[in-house]
C-alpha cells in the first residue's frame, strides 16, 4: 500500500521535475558534442564503413568486390569521389571514362547506392580512408580468412546451410528463403533474391565473396544479417558450396518454377516469423515500460 501511494506522489510531480531533468540533460550533451563531438564523429565514421563498405573494399588489403582504396584521393579529386559515391550508376550511365575503367576493372560489379549515405558523411568517410591510407597498417586490411582448400565436406555443409537443413548458429535465416542456385535436384529455392549459382565468379572469387558475406551490403540481407551474423567457418562452407555449384552447372540453364515457387513461399513465412521476433524484442523495449506504466495508473 504505501509504495503505492509513493508511486503516486512521484507521478503527480513527474512533470515539473522532468521538463527539469530534460534541460539539464540537454545542457549535458551540448558540453558532450563541443568536448568529445570529433572523436565521436570518427569513432561513427569508422563503424559506418565497417557496416556499409568494408564488405566490399578494404584500405590497403587489396581488392575485393571493389577497389583498394589506400590513397584514393590520389587517384581523383574529392568532388568526383563524392559525386560517385552518392550515385554510382548515374555517374557511369554518364558515360564518365574513369568510371567506365573502375567498373571495368571490377567485372562490371556496380558499387551499390548506399543507404543513408549523405554529402557530408561522404566527405567524412573520404577523411576516414585518408587517415587509414596513411598508417602503416590500417584498421581495414581485410578480414583474415583460412584459405585451406575446400573439401567434399565443405560443400556439403554449405549446401546444408544453404538449403535450411543446417540451421545458422547465430540464427540467421536459410539462404533459400530468398536465393535460387540451379542444379540443386528438385530444391531450387526463392525469388526474391538473386541466381547464386554464379556468384562466386560474378564478384572475383573466394576472398571478395567471403568478405561480402561478413556484412551483407543489400537493403534486405543488411538488417537481418547484421544481428545474425554468419560465423567465419560458415562463410567458408557457403563459399565452398557456392564455387561447386558454378563448376557443376556449367552452361545449364534449366529450372523447375512450381518446386521454386513453393519453397520460397515456405521460406518466406519463416523470413516473416523472424521479422516478428525482431518486432517483438523492439515492443519490449521501446513501448513495453509504456504500457507497463499504464498498468500501474489503473490499479493506483
Ligand atoms: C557492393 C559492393 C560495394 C559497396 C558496399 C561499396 N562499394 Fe565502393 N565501389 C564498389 C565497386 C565495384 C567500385 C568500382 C566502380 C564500380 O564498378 O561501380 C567502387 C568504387 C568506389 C570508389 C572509387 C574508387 C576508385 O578507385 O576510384 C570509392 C571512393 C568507393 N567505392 C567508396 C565506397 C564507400 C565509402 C562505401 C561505403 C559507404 C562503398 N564504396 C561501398 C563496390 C562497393
Ligand atoms: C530475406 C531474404 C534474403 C535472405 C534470407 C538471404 N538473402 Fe542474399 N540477397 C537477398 C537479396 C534481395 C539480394 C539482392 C540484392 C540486390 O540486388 O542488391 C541478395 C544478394 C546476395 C548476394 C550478392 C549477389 C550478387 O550477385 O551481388 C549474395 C552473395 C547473397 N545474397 C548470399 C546469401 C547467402 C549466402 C544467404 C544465406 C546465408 C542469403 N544471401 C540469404 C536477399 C536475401
Amino acid at each position: 500500500m504505501k509504495e503505492k501511494e509513493m508511486s503516486d506522489s512521484s507521478h503527480a510531480a513527474k512533470s515539473p521535475r522532468r521538463t527539469w531533468r530534460t534541460s539539464l540533460l540537454g545542457a549535458s550533451f551540448l558540453v558532450l558534442a563541443f568536448v568529445v563531438g570529433p572523436a565521436a564523429q570518427g569513432q561513427e565514421t569508422a563503424a559506418f564503413f565497417k557496416q556499409n563498405c568494408y564488405s566490399c573494399h578494404t584500405i590497403g588489403g587489396g581488392r575485393l568486390v571493389g577497389p583498394d582504396l589506400k590513397d584514393v584521393a590520389e587517384r581523383k579529386e574529392r568532388d568526383w569521389l563524392v559525386r560517385f559515391m552518392l550515385n554510382p550508376q548515374a555517374m557511369i550511365d554518364r558515360g564518365d571514362p574513369y568510371a567506365k575503367q573502375i567498373l571495368d576493372e571490377s567485372r562490371g560489379v556496380v558499387m551499390t547506392q548506399v543507404a543513408g549515405l549523405t554529402r557530408d558523411r561522404a566527405n567524412l568517410l573520404l577523411d576516414l580512408i585518408e587517415a587509414e591510407s596513411a598508417l602503416e597498417k590500417s584498421q581495414f586490411e581485410g578480414v583474415k580468412f583460412s584459405d585451406r582448400p575446400f573439401t567434399a565436406q565443405d560443400v556439403e555443409t554449405g549446401e546444408h546451410i544453404f538449403k535450411g537443413l543446417t540451421p545458422l548458429t547465430n540464427g540467421g535465416p536459410a539462404c533459400i528463403s530468398c536465393h535460387t542456385v540451379r542444379g540443386l535436384g528438385l530444391l531450387g529455392g526463392g525469388r526474391l533474391g538473386v541466381d547464386l549459382t554464379k556468384v562466386s565468379e560474378r564478384v572475383g572469387g573466394r576472398k571478395p565473396l567471403s568478405a561480402w558475406l561478413v556484412s551483407p551490403a543489400t537493403t534486405t540481407m543488411q538488417p537481418v544479417f547484421k544481428l545474425h551474423p554468419m560465423e567465419p567457418e560458415e562463410i567458408l562452407t557457403l563459399v565452398a558450396f557456392f564455387e561447386d555449384c558454378a563448376k557443376r552447372v556449367g552452361d545449364d540453364n534449366s529450372v523447375a518454377p512450381l518446386t521454386f515457387f513453393l519453397i520460397g513461399l515456405v521460406g518466406m513465412v519463416l523470413v516473416l516469423g523472424l521479422f516478428d521476433s525482431l518486432w517483438k524484442d523492439r515492443f519490449r523495449a521501446v513501448r513495453g515500460p509504456l504500457v507497463s506504466g499504464g498498468e500501474m495508473r489503473t490499479d493506483a
